[in-house]
């Protein structure tokens, strides 16, 4: 019988810049998914690239002064050689710019057309570069991109329309019966109650305002809209629509769509729309995975907290950051990252429990036995305990390792690397050497260190590709059949003759301050030497900041305004000077909670009449969703102080 299918991919990635290492963790996430996939039998196919059309990066290639095809080039070779550097084992690595993906989304676009799902009007409405996403005044919060806070445009033009809202009826009741199609399933309450129920409108998927992208066959003025570009990625790299489409028929639907939490939505109900229009089968699951965050905060250039993969793993190595990924954030969930949890889990974790191990179960049979190991048994009463526990470890791992809970799978590893190293300490074979007569007890004791390290070295594989094949080399281990996933699953088939290998330590303990200042410095360095493109419309200069007058203001009298529920008007001293201010925060603030308040007040706005009550300036306030927190200052200042 022939090997069951199984189909992963990650998003593809912009090439607008270097990645970093929040996208590294999805793709790691990934050919954790697929090793593991491959130990147990499936035949994989394993799917990343990257996303090169769009306005985005139009943009960047000509801040740059290059072509856009010159400016991806570039990055795209770097992004290849950080996959080899992470040891990511993908089976293709699709590029939107591939002839074969730019026919083939020719084709799906023709089809639909052809189809009428597809249709010509005119697009009024706004629109964000960075996202690549349409948005309707409606969506916006406070007038910037709902899902990044970034500016959008205003956008008008002809394009094409896909018709989105003919398939509301049909996604919902799709998602509602297939439980497993959204995970986790929060992020399949967030589709359908932010997005399905409310109603979905029909979606713009053509651009004539820039020329980056594939042209529409049948309408030469106009580029698809980057996003369905991208999306048909998953198909066209199995040939979908070409000549030769084996793969197609053997790989989709995919197994699963593994998506960072953000892009959910495209996946979950643009992309299955657009299949339901091709009478095309959905893909099994797409997986929202959470944000690897700095200070709760989403990692990005114009914040300046990037980090950058290839140094972490030039210091480190691939398996120790590929751990740490996996380890550190609960899939689904966000994570933190700083370099100091990094280098605590390595020292912990792989220095100090699994190396430790390693090397004393090494040493001890060097030391004990070297050429010599007995084949005389003798047990002890810690034995079967730790048996035991490889053996339901491994079922333990299966079962998370389906729902992709990555973090608890090694958790459950690490709890057998504890046990057995718990094992050395209950058996104490230094004292064991000590007693001829006890020779075979010690035998029996080392055996079972070596043999648990044997399940251990299987268990690790799919997140540590290298760690392994060290362990094995260590303890001698030449015979693959011992090393498959199946035989992780019976204890003692290690043959008993154990002859081991001095070597390395494979996780040396890290000097933690010294190396938090060395791996900074290098983080530093390696940020000042890059020639970053600069968005221009991204920033303003300090003149334009100068032109807004804020200064320290006392609420001194507050009040409702007559029949609008959100104003309340304030009396507030600025100095000498007292103003009258109306401001939308009813909905967050009494009046008798405004009094007293030290609020920042910008002073030099044009007044304006809201609801025909006079207002001479704005209290600054922070708003999330719909509530709003006053700025107010941190220490006791006298108001009309000036703030800067
Ligand atoms: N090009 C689109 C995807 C198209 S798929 C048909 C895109 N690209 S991206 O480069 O912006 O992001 C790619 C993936 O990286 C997304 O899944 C995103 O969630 C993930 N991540 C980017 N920053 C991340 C973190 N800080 N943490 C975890 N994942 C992050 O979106």
């Amino acid at each position: 019988m022939g090997k069951k299918p199984y189909y992963i991919t990650t998003p593809i990635y912009y090439p607008s810049d270097k990645l970093h290492i929040g996208h590294s963790y999805t793709t790691v996430a990934a050919d954790t998914m697929a090793r593991y996939k491959r130990m147990r039998g499936y035949d994989v196919m394993f799917l990343t690239g990257t996303d090169e059309h769009g306005q985005k990066i139009e943009k960047v290639a000509s801040a740059n002064g290059t072509t856009p095809k010159a400016y991806v080039d570039n990055i795209v070779d770097w992004v290849k050689d950080l996959w080899k550097t992470m040891d990511i084992s993908y089976d293709k690595f699709i590029r939107t710019t591939d002839k074969e993906h730019e026919i083939t989304v020719q084709k799906i676009f023709k089809e639909l057309y052809d189809k009428g799902d597809i249709y010509k009007d005119a697009y009024e409405g706004w629109y964000c570069t960075p996202c690549e996403s349409f948005f309707t005044e409606r969506q916006l919060e406070d007038g910037k991109c709902p899902d990044c806070g970034r500016p959008v445009d205003k956008i008008k033009e002809e394009a094409y329309f896909f018709k989105l809202s003919k398939y509301q009826d049909q996604l919902i009741e799709y998602i509602e019966s297939h439980e497993e199609f959204i995970q986790p399933k929060t992020r399949q309450n967030e589709m359908l109650n932010n997005f399905l129920r409310p109603g979905l409108e029909d979606l713009c998927v053509s651009r004539t305002s820039f020329s980056w992208g594939i042209p529409v066959e049948f309408d030469k003025g106009h580029v698809v809209y980057v996003w369905l570009d991208a999306l048909s990625n998953y198909i066209s790299a199995l040939g979908y629509l070409s000549e030769d489409d084996e793969k197609y028929k053997k790989y989709w639907p995919a197994d699963v769509h593994l998506v960072g939490k953000e892009i959910v939505r495209f996946h979950t109900i643009i992309w299955p729309a657009m299949l339901m229009a091709l009478n095309l089968p959905l893909p099994k699951q797409v997986f929202g995975h959470g944000w690897l965050v700095i200070d709760g905060g989403k990692m990005s250039k114009s914040k300046g907290n990037v980090v950058d993969p290839k140094i972490l793993v030039d210091r480190y190595g691939s398996d120790a950051i590929r751990y740490f990924l996996m380890r550190e954030i609960a899939f689904g969930q966000d994570g933190n990252f700083t370099n100091e949890v990094l280098i605590q889990r390595i020292n912990s974790d792989l220095a100090n429990d699994l190396g430790n191990l390693v090397s004393r179960t090494v040493a001890m049979i060097k030391k004990y036995f070297d050429d010599d190991f007995p084949t005389e048994f003798k047990s002890t009463e810690y034995d079967s305990e730790v048996e035991k526990m490889a053996v339901e470890t491994v079922q333990k791992v299966e079962n998370v390792m389906e729902q992709m809970f990555f973090s608890d799978a090694l958790i459950e590893i690490w709890n057998l690397v504890r046990r057995t190293n718990k094992y050395i300490d209950e058996t104490r074979p230094w004292v064991l050497a000590k007693e001829e007569d006890n020779k075979a007890v010690l035998a029996n004791v080392l055996y079972h260190l070596a043999e648990n390290l044997r399940i251990i070295s299987i268990l690790i594989e799919p997140f540590m590709p290298n760690t392994p094949k060290i362990m094995r080399e260590q303890l001698g281990i030449t015979d693959d059949k011992i090393v498959n996933w199946d035989s992780s699953k019976e204890w003692g088939i290690l043959p008993k003759k154990i002859k081991v290998n001095s070597g390395n330590i494979i996780f040396p303990r890290i000097d933690i301050k010294k190396e938090l200042e060395d791996l900074e410095k290098a983080q530093k360095a390696n940020v000042e030497v890059k020639d970053e493109p600069v968005n221009e419309e991204d920033f303003i200069s300090i003149d334009d900041f100068s032109k807004v007058e804020l200064k320290v203001g006392e609420v001194i009298e507050c009040n409702k305004v007559e029949g609008a529920d959100k104003l309340l008007v304030s009396k507030i001293k600025i100095g000498e000077e007292v103003r009258q201010i109306v401001s939308g925060i009813a909905k967050s603030y009494s009046p008798e909670e405004m009094i007293g308040k030290k609020v920042v007040v910008v002073t030099n706005l044009k007044p304006v009449k809201l609801r025909g009550v006079l207002s001479e300036g704005m209290i600054l306030a922070a708003s999330h969703k719909k509530k709003l927190v006053l700025a107010t200052v941190d220490n006791d200042i006298k108001s009309g102080a000036i703030v800067r």
